[in-house]
């Protein structure tokens, strides 16, 4: 017997209620809740299967665990370095990944530019948000072919699991999973309980098949993968696709990895024929510059395992208007906040009549706290109107008492300025067991910042 029922759903955290409810008691969120069928069909519940038809749906039985660590680990190379390192070393087979990313940063090029690449594997690459045509195009644009590539513009998941079966591909990638829509759940396509249902379905036809399914997600305004946040809870991996758009660097992070580190970065460049990857993001993120300017600092960077150098700017300007101007460009404000306070009350500075406006290169965000010292540095040659070497690079956390701290992996970092020529490098006193010898580069320790304004500006 069918049985239709309404449930209200919280658009924004997945929780449930019966009724209509102004506040969600679950995420405090206001006017969230909407309505959604949930069809409660017992005899469709009861045939509910993952979709996959190849084995029988045996009950699941006992293995040791050394078999299933056998499994677990076999990877498909991407053959594009930037994806494996956030996979963590390859497509785990059977896994489901989620990419997410706002319109237009380049989540279907990033997939189809995959799907291209894997020459030799079937890619089944399904659309329900443009047409084959417009796929075709875009594979023309990438300038790669690949016979194994299949485009299904398909939105139900069973059709989906019918193709699939027929098909039997290595890879599935679907695009998106706000388009994709399931017979079980009456509600629309990118609702709560249709996003959380069919991804569901995904889960069990990756795992009952060992099919590795890729899932691009839209992200709403404030940065959530629109529908319900218990979609990352499902997944095995989260992928963020992020970047500025008016840059064309882009920034690929593991926020989740049931496989592999979270810390992960790949860096891309978006040029006409595509993502380009990005094997030495320094190069990019250090302006070329000829003449010594003020208010730019060199920062020694970690992303996940990766030493990077990146430029910080601070313009430092006498304020006319009222309420002095404070902005930053891909660092927290309120840690820029904390910085200018330190420096007012530990090294003298009068930065309260004066705007201020920081900017990390690259369109770049940065939370490495390794930045603190640099940021310091591009504020106070601001300020004085005296440049910093371009020759000299910072690595080191600022306290509120005007400490300089130690940050991790302090070797790698130091190794990495000087590789790329850098002549001096600033780091805290407390990381003290480096072993100089290693390094052409000149090592300053620091332990308080005011050390640091005497060593720059005399
Ligand atoms: P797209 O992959 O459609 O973004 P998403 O799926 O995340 O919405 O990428 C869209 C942008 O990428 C678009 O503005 C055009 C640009 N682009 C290039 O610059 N070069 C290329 O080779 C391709 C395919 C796209
Ligand atoms: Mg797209």
């Amino acid at each position: 017997m069918s049985k239709s029922k309404t449930i209200y759903f919280c658009q924004n955290c997945g929780n449930q209620s019966p009724k209509w409810v102004g506040k969600c008691p679950a995420c405090n969120e206001w006017n969230t809740y909407a309505e959604e069928i949930i069809d409660k069909d017992v005899e469709k519940l009861k045939e509910k299967k993952s979709g996959y038809s190849k084995k029988k749906n045996e009950d699941a039985k006992p293995v040791p665990i050394s078999e299933v660590h056998e499994l677990e680990t076999k990877r498909i190379d991407t053959r594009d370095t930037e994806l494996n390192r956030v996979l963590g070393g390859g497509i785990v087979l059977g896994s489901l990944i989620l990419i997410g990313g706002e319109p237009g940063i380049g989540k279907s090029t990033l997939m189809l530019q995959l799907a291209l690449k894997l020459k030799g594997l079937k890619v089944l690459y399904v659309t329900g948000e443009e047409s084959d045509r417009q796929i075709k195009l875009r594979a023309d644009r990438i300038g790669a072919d690949n016979d194994g590539c299949f485009i299904l513009t398909e939105t139900n998941t069973q059709q989906i699991f019918k193709q699939a079966n027929e098909l039997e591909p290595d890879i599935i990638i679907i695009d998106s999973i706000q388009t994709v829509h399931t017979v079980y759940v009456e509600s629309t396509p990118g609702s709560v309980s249709q996003v959380r249902e069919c991804t569901a379905e995904l889960m069990r036809y990756a795992k009952e098949s060992s099919i590795p399914v890729f899932l691009i997600g839209h992200i709403t305004k404030d940065g959530m993968i629109a529908g319900p946040k218990v979609l990352e809870h499902i997944v095995d991996t989260v992928l963020q696709f992020e970047g500025d758009r008016n840059y064309t660097y882009r920034i690929l992070r593991t926020t989740k990895n049931r496989f592999g580190s979270t810390s992960e970065i790949g860096i891309y460049e978006m040029i006409g024929e595509g993502l380009r990857p990005v094997l030495n993001p320094s190069e990019i993120l250090l302006t070329q510059r000829d003449e010594e300017l003020s208010g730019i600092a060199i920062a020694g960077m970690m992303e996940g395992m990766r030493p990077f150098l990146i430029e910080t700017q601070a313009l430092v300007t006498p304020a006319f208007y009222g309420t002095p101007q404070r902005s930053a460009t891909g660092f927290d404000a309120r840690r820029m906040s904390m910085l200018l306070a330190v420096l007012e009350k530990r090294a003298g500075f009068r930065f309260g009549t004066k705007d201020v406006f920081l900017n990390i290169a690259g369109g770049l965000r940065v939370e490495d706290p390794a930045i603190d010292l640099a940021v310091i540095a591009a504020l106070c040659s601001s300020y004085n109107d005296i440049s910093v070497s371009s020759k000299t690079a910072f690595a080191a956390e600022v306290g509120l008492s005007g400490e300089v701290r130690a940050v991790s992996r302090v070797e790698q970092r130091i190794s990495e300025a000087d590789k790329l020529g850098f002549e001096k490098i600033f780091v805290s006193k407390f990381n003290q067991k480096i072993d100089t010898k290693k390094f052409n580069i000149e090592i300053v320790y620091l332990s308080k910042v005011q050390q640091l304004m005497e060593e720059l500006f005399g």
